[in-house]
């Protein structure tokens, strides 16, 4: 295979290891005490966004929200996701001002709010790009139950795998199910309005 068809098949293995963990974690808590303690994906953080302003959860309170994690230097995942976010932005219109969108980076080395900004402006404006220092991007990761990984590449340089679920969060802030985007932007957008 193409380095590039291995990187597509070890990220696919990534969100297939990062959904089972998922799972499993959703399993184990909901059969020990009930739906709500699925809850326990997600929670508070301080981030910087594109901007170089602190965001954090309550940048989000009252607003179902989608969480996605990934990095700038992503080939294809990342960006396909994130031009998903911003069709749905566009379908919801001004009402896409009552949802939260924000792109947390699992590459902070490199990921500053400089490269974010720039990267981002290619998307809807109103995507979040976060990042921050590497303990406090870690610590979101473990929250969400996200699995990311630096891999070298043959130039010396290095690329993410990493967990490419988009998170549904209520505006509580907690978790509601992964967010499909593999569907018409309009019924994406429609899905969420249930949660105004
Ligand atoms: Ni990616």
């Amino acid at each position: 295979m193409s380095p590039k068809a291995i990187r597509i098949v070890l990220a696919f293995a990534a969100f297939l290891v990062g959904l089972a963990l998922f799972l499993s974690a959703a399993l184990l808590l909901g059969g020990r005490n009930g739906p709500q303690a699925v809850a326990a994906i997600g929670g508070p953080f301080s981030l910087t966004d594109q901007d170089g302003r602190t965001f954090t959860q309550d940048n989000l309170k009252g607003k179902p929200h989608l969480v996605f994690f990934g990095f700038t230097h992503c080939p294809d995942v990342c960006p396909t996701a994130l031009f998903d976010m911003s069709e749905v932005l566009r379908s919801l219109g001004k009402d896409g001002d009552r949802i939260g969108a924000v792109f947390i980076t699992v590459d902070p080395e490199r990921d500053t709010p400089a490269v974010m900004k720039d990267y981002l402006s290619s998307f809807d404006p109103r995507l979040r790009g976060l990042t921050g220092e590497p303990a406090a991007v870690a610590a979101v990761e473990k929250a969400y139950r996200v699995y990311s990984k630096k891999v070298p590449t043959q130039d010396g340089d290095y690329t993410m795998d990493h967990t490419a679920i988009v998170y549904l969060m209520d505006k509580n802030g907690q978790f509601v199910r992964p967010f499909d985007l593999k569907r018409r932007p309009e019924e994406a957008a429609a899905d969420l309005r249930q949660y105004f």
